[in-house]
């Protein structure tokens, strides 16, 4: 299993690294048996990188500019992540499509960059509430896949690539999809997968207010393979117990 946690714009420096040096020896102990990538304001990744030289623990990047090098002002080249440390990055998150306008095409051509540089691009998709309403939710998902995986296609042996489905309802919100909901549209995404790029090595995450109570659902769903974990990853106790659930729910 893949846990990412997503920090987002919620800590400065000084508090990613704080948080991430107190439970050091933990984070360690979990990334053993599981794939921990932790996601810090970028600013961070410099500090942190040491840290994970010197361990298992990965770092990846919440997002990255659309080029290795240009007049790009105040964006942050994909090849300097990698130089500080990132072996992962966000692409596509709901709040840069949202706030920042980001779109399908720039998602895909930023997931192809990334590969190129061996950087795993963590690709998120999701619908709004809206969508999922109005019966659009698989329609929403293909349709921001499909540039992906054809950007993408040519580059499998560069990088897995991990496909995070985050419902935008589901983010920060405290709700999250039945389990059954869930699987239906993870076996939904693992046939699209299959019909279109049957040699890709993927792995699908779900994201959206996963916390120690909602994992006991999240646990049931087939296909899972990881979880992107924002506002629940910033207190370490509750990261833990997520994870620790995947490992020994019957004691939590
Ligand atoms: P949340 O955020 O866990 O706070 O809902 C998840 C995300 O946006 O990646």
């Amino acid at each position: 299993m893949v846990f990412i946690a997503n920090f987002k714009m919620m800590l400065t420096t000084p508090m990613a690294v704080k948080l991430v040096n107190d439970n050091l020896a933990d984070y360690k102990a979990l990334a053993t048996d599981s794939t921990i990538i932790i996601c810090p304001p970028a600013t961070a990744l410099r500090d942190l990188q040491k840290i994970s030289n010197q361990s298992s623990i990965q770092l990846g990047a919440q997002t990255c500019g659309p080029a290795t090098t240009g007049a790009y002002t105040g964006d942050i080249s994909p090849a300097d992540l990698a130089a500080c440390g990132a072996t992962y990055c966000l692409v596509g998150h709901s709040e840069r499509r949202n706030l920042y306008f980001e779109n399908d095409v720039q998602v895909a051509a930023k997931a192809a960059l990334l590969a190129t540089l061996h950087i795993t691009p963590v690709v998120c998709i999701g619908e709004t509430l809206v969508d999922r309403e109005a019966g659009n939710t698989l329609a929403i998902l293909e349709r921001q896949l499909t540039p992906v995986l054809s950007a993408l296609n040519g580059l499998e042996e560069h990088v897995p690539v991990l496909i995070a489905y985050e419902p935008v309802w589901a983010i920060g919100s405290g709700l999250v999809p039945t389990p059954e909901n869930l699987s239906t549209i993870f076996s939904a995404l693992s046939e699209f997968m299959a019909k279109k790029v049957p040699t890709m090595t993927y792995k699908l995450l779900y994201g959206g207010s996963v916390s120690s109570k909602t994992v006991i659902s999240l646990a049931q769903v087939k296909h899972l393979h990881g979880l992107l974990i924002g506002g629940a990853s910033l207190d370490f106790q509750e990261f833990k117990k997520i994870v620790d659930y995947f490992h020994c729910p019957a004691s939590n």
